[in-house]
């Protein structure tokens, strides 16, 4: 499925339409939460900082069985400084966010960490002056690292 996202509005549509398209997948109520909070995610940062774009969403399968979704969000903005540092936790592209300016800025740098602890790989993919933030979820049947990424945020671990 491919969502346009120009407007704040289209984060709600797409929080909804991912997990309707999840159910169409057969996951459960948690995995399709998981697939909704990634597409919003990146979502919304296609509205806050890429001018405007679209979320797709893809089916990966192994043999008959789909296996999880890669969750694609491209835009036509502006370039990321350094991606890394923006996959951090409280940082934006260019390092740690000031906190006297949490209050007064879009976010508070947590949406590309969550994606980052939800997924097995985020990367950054250029295509001409479109880029994209690729996210690749699997179902926790196979073999997905849940036990881990818990085990990380009870005990704060960044990683
Ligand atoms: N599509 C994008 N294009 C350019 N820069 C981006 C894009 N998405 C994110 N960034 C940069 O990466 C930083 C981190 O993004 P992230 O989603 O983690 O935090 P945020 O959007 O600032 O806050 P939050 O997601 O918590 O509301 C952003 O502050 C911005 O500098
Ligand atoms: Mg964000």
């Amino acid at each position: 499925m491919r969502v346009a996202v120009s407007h704040a509005d289209d984060v709600a549509l797409i929080r909804c339409d991912a997990r309707t398209y999840g159910e169409l997948l057969g996951f459960c109520a948690e995995e399709r939460s998981e697939v909704a909070i990634v597409a919003s995610e990146l979502a919304s940062n296609v509205v806050k900082y890429g001018v405007s774009g679209h979320v797709e969403i893809l089916p990966v399968r192994s043999g008959e069985r789909v296996i999880g979704v890669k969750i694609d969000g491209w835009d036509v903005g502006p370039p990321f400084h350094d991606f890394d540092l923006a996959c951090l936790d409280g940082h934006d592209d260019l390092g740690r966010i000031d906190p006297a300016t949490m209050s007064t800025r879009k976010g508070f740098g947590g949406g590309l960490g969550a994606v980052r602890r939800l997924c097995e790989s985020v990367r950054l993919e250029q295509n001409g002056s479109a880029k994209c933030v690729s996210a690749l979820w699997l179902r926790y049947a196979v073999g997905k690292r849940v036990e881990e990424r818990r085990y990380a945020r009870a005990s704060g671990d960044q990683r």
